[in-house]
């Protein structure tokens, strides 16, 4: 196995010390030791409006303020007075709906006012706060906002720092292996190649520089849309200062208010897009490793998976599919008819997903590379050389992604490989890397979508710009199906496109507590559809290890198993049958819940909630020490608290404010406080909140296998009412963009003698079931009588072994009441 080296080619870390100061001088590898001159914004010398955009102006550098919606407002820095060009890869809608907004100014600040924010920008100093209606002020300058000019590339190091109160904590930026509240840390963003990477290692493959802060209970979020290389530094250097900056483009901020962590990442996803919703099968188990060849050894595979009875719906090829690891060929010896063998996997209910690099192989007798040659598409040095590097194939060239014309040759590129019937497309080694160097030299050129510039400015985007190049053109190749795409770079707004693993992790106790910090950062970041190499990549974890990381995996909204080459096995069963049996009780438990999780995912394509939710964000408010971070809830009903060490027979955990059930026992539990529980191997803590309605699938071993003749759900008492929702559409097509779905609410309100049920539905889907079991959970009475739609219904009212009450009812009733 080839051992890939970070990059090293960045420039000195700047100190915020030395930013603070005026002039200072930095160690320039390319040119030497150079002065480099800290300029500040002056005083405001005069303002102009324009509709919803405000410039004020200090004589030559200007700012503008930008009322994007009623809680976003957007700040830029023009250091000379002329901005850049407006263009985002990651914003997608930078008009918002504007409805009202004022402008005022008194003696010492002019007031930029929506209903819910007000932007204040300080006649003498040129500082900028903002605050909410309440007058408290969430975000201010500490130092105005500066740059450095650098003679270097031509353009500016630039600059913002913020105030840092004693009480505010940070959090966001992606997928940092760190702990989860960012205070007291600094960060890059500068996508990178980082196998094996370690806890605390920065930066890695994804670039998100989008961040949320809680101040006094209230939260607002940050986000620098500046593809260049960016930095942050949440109080670690200076504990009373929050610094970002970028070595290059613009200082492009959107401050986007709160109150709530939830509200400011439904605004963020409002920006930059939410996850198109995936084919459904895509949320079922995934087996991969590098790699499963040849063919007999995968279908050895699909036939345990089959016998063992443990679910699965998707099998990966990793590069030695390839023949010579050149992209869309095979390996004939390995693979002799891969349409027929894929046919049959899919009879048996198996997916195939194949892997795509973007180093494209230097050879004429390659059609791939031919058409790249001859069209220009290759990246190009700055002396009009290509750029050329290392990678699995040996020496390759490497397609501009930013270039839509290329885009558009590579999403046409997958036709024959959608015609022999693969079903997704893993995108890899899109940092990009390059073997030896680490990645592309900055002085690459890049068409960026028309607004050329070197790969200082499009490295954090080229990972982005595949997989999105990828995704469309699978869209328009399987018609009507949604493709399925998984990428290990990303910036900003990649959830569009394509979900996302965190990359080459490692078999240890600390990675599994990391994918569980990971995954809820990635989705409070904006890129919900996620998961990490179960198991870990590299390295060996025994039985118990693969085990745990299988029990958290159930509630990554990605599941996949993957390890590399020089590992041992790594299926289900090949811990022995111990764990065999714990890893399919939990497999199994994943297709129960696949309405549920797939009703979550319709709920972040829809209106842009996170998946994964951090206990901070189900309550801002709580104590930090009651805060055990591997916690999250799944959607809004379902709280985890996976297992993160050997050995451990029961662990401490944290139940937010409310009533909550054991999801194993339905022992009812009170929230807000903390409860020690039991965790034997064959067991993980899962609550599920009083009053929600859980929808279950009967057993399947894969996604479609048979059509279910009816859905389960379970119904938690509640002396509350809670609202739960319900999503169901075909599955796997774009009907539901023609509103071809069933959203479904159900409202759950208990008391001492009563059990009360609604159901409102909106949407066109008729699904062919006809009925629901309803599984009651938690009743404080014995139930005499119930009515659905106001008949009395003449069904059996026991209680079963597991203090449940089991009623049927049409799959369209209004209302339904048990009473005592
Ligand atoms: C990279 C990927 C890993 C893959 C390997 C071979 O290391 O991160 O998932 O298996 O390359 O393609």
């Amino acid at each position: 196995m080839v051992e890939k080296e970070n990059n090293k080619e960045s420039l000195p870390e700047i100190s915020i010390e030395q930013l603070e100061e005026g002039v200072q001088h930095v160690n320039n590898p390319i040119i030497g030791l150079m002065p480099i001159e800290k300029r500040y914004l002056k005083s405001v010398k005069e303002y102009v409006q324009n509709n919803n955009n405000f410039y004020f102006s200090d004589g030559e550098a200007r700012v503008e303020v930008r009322v994007v919606s009623d809680e976003i407002i957007r700040v830029r820095l023009a250091p000379h007075g002329t901005f850049l060009e407006e263009f985002s890869y990651a914003v997608n809608k930078p008009e918002q709906r504007v409805t009202v907004f004022s402008f005022d100014e008194d003696e010492d600040k002019y007031w930029v006012k929506t209903n819910t924010v007000t932007c204040l920008i300080s006649k003498k100093d040129f500082l900028i706060s903002f605050q909410d209606n309440q007058g408290l002020v969430t975000n201010e300058d500490y130092t105005t906002m500066h740059w450095e000019e650098n003679a270097d590339f031509g353009g500016y190091y630039v600059y913002c720092t913020k105030k840092c109160s004693p009480e505010e904590n940070f959090y966001g930026l992606g997928d940092k292996p760190t702990g989860f509240n960012l205070r007291g840390k600094r960060f890059q963003n500068w996508n990178t190649d980082t196998y094996s990477f370690a806890k605390d290692q920065d930066p890695l493959y994804r670039s998100i520089p989008f961040y949320i802060g809680i101040k006094e209970g209230v939260s607002y979020g940050v986000f620098l849309d500046n593809t260049y290389k960016t930095h942050f530094d949440f109080g670690h250097q200076e504990h009373d200062k929050t610094s970002f900056w970028a070595d290059g483009g613009e200082i492009q901020y959107y401050y986007i208010h709160g109150p709530h962590m939830m509200d400011v990442v439904k605004r963020y996803h409002t920006l930059t897009g939410t996850h198109p919703l995936p084919p459904q099968w895509a949320l079922g188990y995934h087996q991969c490793r590098w790699s499963y060849y040849p063919e007999s050894k995968l279908k050895s595979l699909a036939k345990n998976f089959r016998e063992r009875k443990i679910p699965c719906d998707a099998l990966y090829l990793d590069i030695d599919y390839m023949d010579g690891y050149r992209c869309f060929t095979w390996n004939k010896k390995y693979f002799p008819d891969p349409k027929r063998m894929i046919k049959e996997l899919l009879n048996d209910g198996f997916k195939t997903v194949v892997i795509i690099d973007p180093g494209i192989k230097v050879d004429d007798n390659y059609w791939v590379f031919r058409e790249g040659k001859e069209n220009k598409y290759f990246c190009r040095r700055s002396d009009d050389y290509f750029m050329e590097g290392h990678v699995w194939p040996g020496r390759c060239q490497f397609p501009d992604y930013t270039n839509p014309e290329v885009r558009q040759w590579w999403g046409g590129l997958f036709k024959e490989l959608v015609e022999v019937g693969v079903a997704g497309v893993w995108n890899d080694m899109n940092e990009p890397a390059v073997f030896g160097s680490g990645t592309f030299p900055n002085d690459v050129r890049h068409q960026y979508d028309g607004h050329r510039g070197s790969h200082r400015k499009a490295h954090n985007v080229y990972g982005m710009q595949m997989v999105r190049a990828t995704y469309d053109g699978l869209k328009k190749l399987q018609k009507n199906k949604r493709p399925f795409t998984i990428t290990r770079a990303g910036y900003s707004g990649v959830q569009r496109y394509s979900s996302v693993w965190t990359g080459d992790n490692l078999a240890s106790w600390e990675h599994l507590r990391l994918a569980s910090l990971q995954c809820q950062r990635l989705s409070v970041s904006g890129v919900s559809f996620c998961g990490t190499d179960i198991g870990g990549f590299t390295g060996e974890p025994d039985g118990e290890l693969f085990t745990r990381w299988i029990q958290l995996g159930v509630f990554t909204p990605f599941m996949r198993a993957h390890s590399a080459g020089d590992t041992r096995e790594r299926e289900p069963w090949s811990f022995g049958k111990e764990y065999e049996d714990i890893n399919r009780k939990f497999i199994e438990l994943r297709y129960r819940l696949l309405p549920y999780i797939y009703s979550a995912f319709w709920e972040q394509h829809r209106y842009g909630f996170p998946i994964l939710r951090p206990i901070v964000m189900v309550e801002q408010d709580v104590k930090t020490n009651l805060v055990r971070e591997e916690e999250f809830t799944f959607g809004d009903k379902i709280l985890i608290s996976p297992v993160m060490e050997p050995g451990q027979t029961s662990k401490v955990l944290y139940l937010p404010a409310g009533k909550w059930y054991d999801y194993w026992t339905h022992e009812p539990f009170e929230g807000g406080m903390e409860h020690t529980v039991a965790t034997p191997l064959d067991s993980m803590p899962i609550f599920v909140k009083a009053g929600s309605v859980i929808p279950e699938w009967p057993l399947m071993q894969y996604v479609g296998e048979f059509e279910p003749d009816e859905i389960k759900f379970q119904i938690y008492y509640s002396d509350y009412e809670v609202n739960s929702f319900y999503f169901e559409d075909h599955g796997d097509t774009f009907a539901y963009e023609q509103d071809i779905y069933t959203e479904k609410k159900f409202v759950v309100k208990g008391d001492a003698t009563m059990l009360n049920i609604k159901q409102f539905s909106e949407g066109l889907y008729t699904p062919r079931y006809e009925t629901y079991e309803l599984k009651l959970i938690g009743l404080p009475f014995i139930p005499s009588k119930v009515y659905i739609d106001g008949k009395e219904q003449n069904q059996d009212l026991k209680f079963d072994e597991l203090k449940r009450v089991i009623i049927h009812a049409n799959k369209n009733f209004r209302n339904i009441e048990i009473f005592k």
